[in-house]
């Protein structure tokens, strides 16, 4: 792309052949029913790294549970962890919550139609806050993401990197010289629908595509070969024992993870980070660890679970304890139906399989 280019571009056809074309065909979404900005902001939040199908589901359910910024801003995190459960990137939960509360504490319950108010909240970055400012509020704000930047990548052949930062300002800068004025919601909307269903990251149907006419990538051969995209790291596998551990009543031990990090305050069973520890100290470990003395017996099972960045190798072993009394803060014991009332990441709802 050049200045040459934007200087030939008709940015008004663009945008009545691209809005024509949303209204004729948006899909019918639950958080598109009405303009209510705590609707948008749970939706766009939900819908960050995970696809619309996956999210419905649990849009209802959410809205069911804390259907105003009120209901959730009082509800018990725990409770909210819970309804997000499966979902994952569970931070995103626990900023939400935050940052209702503050809207709550601060803002009278309003979502700021303030750009500064509402993008200091915890969570709200530039694309979550230019969906909830256009969808909402009708403001002429961009709001990009990894599906905006490719089909403007290839609209503008734009042939910057776009895993880096940097670009992701540029088409910024780019989207706000094309949205749509009178219908900024509908714009950033009808992008969105189109690059999910149209301009999809392989095998693009450009021949459905309803800004074929304006698009250089399609003229010049090159949908396919854009948007250039640095490959991600390779994910670190780490290999970890998990441990079912049942008391002399057939409790299971159970523990919250940590405050900050990885799957923060969802619970699980005991993990051994095996590699570190060695299968001779598990036991040792375990004792020094979290005060228990346990006897690791039968293999379970074994699962994998990848994150975006590391992958878990678990073993499953079932193993006994005896006289529990004393438990570590973090500890629970509780039975198979106890332990389901829990927020647990998926990989350790796979357990629930082995618990007999
Ligand atoms: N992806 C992210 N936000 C979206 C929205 N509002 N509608 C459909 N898909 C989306």
């Amino acid at each position: 792309m050049t200045d040459h280019t934007l200087h030939y571009f008709n940015i008004s056809a663009f945008q009545n052949h691209l809005l024509d074309w949303y209204y004729e065909n948006k899909r019918e979404l639950p958080w598109r029913e009405n303009q209510d900005p705590y609707r948008v902001w749970v939706s766009e939040i939900m819908l960050q790294q995970t696809k619309v199908d996956t999210v419905i589901p649990y849009f209802h359910r959410f809205m069911e549970k804390f259907p105003t910024p009120t209901a959730l801003a009082e509800a018990d995190s725990q409770d909210v962890l819970k309804t997000w459960e499966g979902l994952g990137y569970y931070s995103r939960a626990k900023n939400l919550q935050n940052a209702v509360r503050e809207v709550v504490s601060h803002y009278g319950g309003e979502v700021p139609s303030n750009p500064k108010e509402l993008g200091s909240l915890k969570g709200v970055g530039p694309y979550t806050k230019g969906a909830i400012l256009s969808i909402a509020y009708n403001q002429p704000e961009p709001a990009v993401d990894g599906n905006v930047m490719r089909v403007f990548s290839r609209v503008l052949k734009i042939e910057e990197d776009i895993s880096k930062a940097r670009t992701k300002k540029l088409f910024e800068s780019q989207v706000r010289e094309f949205i749509s004025e009178e219908d900024p919601g509908g714009f950033n909307q009808a992008i969105m629908d189109l690059g999910a269903t149209i301009c999809t990251p392989t095998s693009p149907a450009c021949l459905f595509c309803p800004v074929q006419e304006h698009c250089i990538a399609f003229a010049e051969g090159l949908e396919e070969a854009l948007p250039v995209k640095k490959k991600a790291k390779k994910q670190k596998p780490v290999a970890y024992l998990v441990l079912l551990i049942k008391d002399e009543q057939d409790r299971y031990v159970i523990e919250k993870r940590p405050d900050e990090g990885l799957l923060a305050n969802l619970w699980q069973f005991l993990m051994v980070p095996i590699e570190e520890v060695g299968w001779d100290h598990a036991a040792n470990w375990v004792h020094d660890e979290y005060g228990l003395d346990i006897k690791i017996s039968k293999r379970k099972g074994e699962l994998k679970h990848v994150f975006s960045h590391l992958i878990w190798e678990m073993e499953i072993y079932e193993a006994r304890i005896s006289g529990l009394d004393e438990l570590d803060g973090r500890l629970r014991a509780v039975s198979k139906e106890e332990a389901a009332q829990f927020p647990f990441p998926v990989s350790h709802q796979k357990m629930f399989t082995y618990m007999e």
